[in-house]
């Protein structure tokens, strides 16, 4: 890694560049499982906005599902997988995920991830949509949280790899359609960051909703520089509502993960009857999107604003056990789902689409590399398979580290004038007006507008109120917080302009104008 300072001669200002091979912007799965295949070709410099920990993979609960358990097989995981996907998957990077999602797991477990056993084999659970126990937990109800530690503690041991955090990516560097790093804001200032090759593993971006499940890091920044820069994104109709987030007015908007109904939780509504069966055969255990349109549609038949989740039945002891963060959390806001129902709502929770990526993680911008939810696949179609994410991100971080090598060594050494560089300060770093209004704005639209249930008019009333905003996308600002307004505004366009485009209802995406697939 080096380092130089180079000076703007209009502002008199100097900005920092650092040069190292590769650049990986995000720390969770898919960022931190390329960051360790990178480290065997040189200098890696991981990025990421908040502390190193604070991904999606850090919150995620249910799992991570891979055929591996005696009743299943690879062919099995790929045909639900496609199923759920509902015509849209390609099947291509599907066959990629179920097949080489066992070695990644293996791995992952020779690096010291313990998964929970049932005596001395692993235990798998269930979840909606799978038609065998193919789940893989740690501690519960904390598999993100003990995936992450073991790729910490990996890379950690990696002396290739340095970590900053804290550092936000404001731009990609490209130049004739190469990507040569990106401009990063650190301690207020800007650097540029030039790398042989680049890695966006931002995550998703559910923070673009007012509902969701996700952390508050989810803005959506790597689709947004990569649109920026002119990369391909696509399928943005396509967000996942997960059907059971906590509902309660004190509470944050906390994961009731899948397993609970697959160990047996029951969905009731506000006068406490059972509905799923009414509207499919799977009841409980029904397709996400088919769940949280049932219960959406339940709280408008019972004028509620929630429904509940019925663990009761089961032994308190094992519920304890088997989920103690769920248990824990919960309890936190006087509720004991032991004995309790658990008020719940649907919330935003999983962005199908993203940028487009093939197989080898290459987007459409050369010396540019996607995985894990910023990218599209093809993997999820038009509905991600409960559970396949973090695999996803294992399978696929790989695999664009695997091709950032290959790549990036038969390139000659090229790199941006520092002349070019400096033009970027030339944009001053602004401040947005408003700021918690407009942010606040974007969110109810789209959760009102372009939601679970979305129509021509609804969508083109979103895209009328986020057009209002339009002149935020015309600059670059000097904090975090206003720049992630700028890329939670680009990345709601993205997604009405998809949802308004496609005319049709499909997976995730349901149109109400539209209910049919073509
Ligand atoms: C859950 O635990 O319900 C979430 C799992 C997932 O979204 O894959």
């Amino acid at each position: 890694m080096s380092t130089h300072g180079i000076t703007n001669h209009r502002q008199g200002q100097e900005m920092q560049v650092v040069e190292v091979d590769y650049l990986v912007i995000g720390s969770g799965v898919a960022g931190l499982r390329a960051a360790i295949g990178l480290a065997c070709g040189g200098s890696v410099y991981v990025i990421t906005k908040d502390e190193v920990r604070e991904s999606s993979t850090e919150y995620a609960q249910g799992g991570i599902a891979v055929a591996l358990s005696d009743e299943d097989t690879i062919g099995i995981h790929f045909d639900d997988t496609i199923k759920a996907g509902d015509g849209l998957c390609d099947e291509e990077a599907v066959r990629v995920l179920v097949n080489e999602g066992p070695e990644r797991i293996m791995e992952l477990i020779s690096w010291g991830a313990e998964f929970d056993k049932s005596g001395s084999r692993l235990a798998f659970t269930m979840e909606a949509a799978h038609s065998r126990r193919r789940i893989l937990h740690a501690h519960g109800d904390s598999t993100g949280r003990e995936v992450e530690r073991v790729l910490i503690t990996k890379a950690r041991s990696m002396p290739a790899i340095s970590k900053y955090s804290f550092a936000f990516v404001l731009d990609l560097i490209v130049i004739d359609g190469r990507c040569y790093g990106a401009y990063v804001l650190r301690d207020a200032h800007v650097e540029a960051v030039l790398a042989r090759a680049t890695v966006l593993a931002t995550g998703g971006a559910g923070q673009v909703y007012l509902r969701t499940t996700n952390p508050a890091v989810t803005t959506g920044d790597g689709i947004a520089v990569a649109h920026r820069a002119g990369a391909v994104i696509t399928n943005m109709e396509f967000v996942q509502f997960h059907p059971t987030s906590l509902f309660a007015p004190s509470a944050p908007q906390f994961l009731l993960s899948e397993a609970l109904r697959g160990e047996g939780a029951i969905l009731r509504n506000i006068h406490k009857d059972e509905f799923m069966l009414s509207y499919h055969p799977d009841g409980e255990l029904a397709a996400r999107d088919i769940v949280s349109r049932a219960i959406v549609a339940e709280m408008q038949r019972t004028n509620a604003r929630h429904v509940y989740l019925d663990i009761t039945h089961l032994e308190a002891e094992y519920v304890k056990c088997r989920f103690p963060r769920i248990y824990r959390t919960c309890l936190k806001y006087d509720i004991d789902i032991t004995t309790e129902l658990i008020p719940v709502s649907p919330a935003a929770h999983y962005l199908m689409g993203g940028v487009r990526t093939d197989t080898l993680g290459c987007t459409s911008i050369s010396g540019l590399f996607a995985a894990g939810e910023v990218a599209c696949t093809g993997v999820h179609g038009a509905n991600r398979l409960a559970s396949n994410s973090l695999l996803e991100g294992l399978v696929f971080g790989a695999r664009a580290a695997m091709t950032a090598l290959d790549v990036s060594d038969h390139r000659a050494e090229v790199r941006p004038s520092d002349l070019t560089l400096s033009l970027y300060r030339e944009q001053e770093l602004k401040t947005i007006e408003y700021a918690d209004e407009i942010r606040q704005a974007i969110r109810k639209s789209m959760w009102e507008k372009a939601g679970i249930i979305r129509s021509e008019q609804s969508l083109s009333t979103a895209l009328d109120a986020l057009k209002k905003w339009s002149h935020v996308l015309e600059d670059t600002y000097a904090t975090r917080y206003d720049n992630e307004i700028k890329n939670m505004l680009q990345v709601a366009c993205l997604i009405v302009e998809a949802a308004l485009h496609r005319q049709d209802s499909v997976g995730a995406h349901y149109r109400s104008d539209y209910p049919l697939k073509k």
